[in-house]
């Protein structure tokens, strides 16, 4: 089944003294959700933001709330993201050993839960997962910071995690997202390997000419490629 394309501008990147008109500008640019960036200063080496400034991105969106959760020990926040207003929360498969329990405590808090792999993460470390995600994150950086390259290799990640969707039975009903080093000239690969919602930050917000023009040009990017089927 092919999946719509969706484009989630990190507000990683965006202007944090002016983050309402920010979120305002990207959803009037035709964004499809708003990704939020959580980090702690453990998990990855830099610190952002928490529930208080993503209840004032919900409050500022009729879109999707992506919370991309970068810290140890997730589930104690679980609840203080749900209840700001986040759609989505994803935790990191690396610091969750009790990966079900934190993925049904999502869900009870009422939001869809997604697990994401850093670059060195194996996808195979989420068969047993697979049936309790509605998200798989392929980090196509190292997390941590807006503005770094993308990892090649994670192409051929994302058929490989394609194929395993595939052979779960979750292949049409899992949406499949990359995040870092997005541009529109890496989009046209991930998404031709099986990614469907990319999220970009520099490329967006600290686009050479405007947010608008960055964001047609990553949707036109795309718009024409086939997805592998697994
Ligand atoms: C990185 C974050 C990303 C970041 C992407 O750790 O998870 O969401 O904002 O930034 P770009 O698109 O600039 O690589
Ligand atoms: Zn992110």
């Amino acid at each position: 089944m092919k999946r719509p394309v969706r484009i989630a501008p990190s507000i990683l990147s965006a202007d944090f003294g002016r983050l309402a008109a920010e979120v305002q500008r990207a959803e009037a640019a035709g964004a499809d959700w708003i990704h939020v960036d959580v980090m702690d200063g453990h998990f990855v080496p830099n610190i952002t933001i928490g529930p208080a400034v993503t209840r004032a991105v919900r409050e500022a969106t009729q879109l999707p709330v992506d919370v991309h959760l970068m810290i140890q020990e997730p589930e104690r926040y679980i609840g203080a993201f749900a209840q700001a207003g986040a759609d989505w929360i994803t935790v990191h498969q690396e610091v969750c050993p009790h990966l079900n329990r934190v993925l049904a405590g999502i869900r009870e808090a009422g939001a869809r839960p997604g697990v994401a792999l850093n670059p060195s993460t194996s996808v195979e470390t989420l068969r047993e997962a697979v049936a309790w995600v509605d998200l798989v994150l392929i980090m196509t950086v190292n997390p941590g910071f807006g503005g770094q390259s993308f990892i090649p290799r994670s192409v051929d990640k994302l058929r490989r995690l394609q194929r395993l969707l595939a052979e779960e039975g979750r292949d049409g009903d899992v949406e499949v997202q990359v995040d870092g080093g997005i541009d529109a000239a890496t989009a046209p690969a991930v998404v031709a390997a099986g990614a469907n919602v990319l999220v970009a930050g520099s490329a967006l917000f600290g686009a050479p000419d405007s947010l608008e023009d960055a964001l047609a040009r990553l949707r036109d990017a795309t718009s024409a490629v086939g997805r592998i089927r697994a």
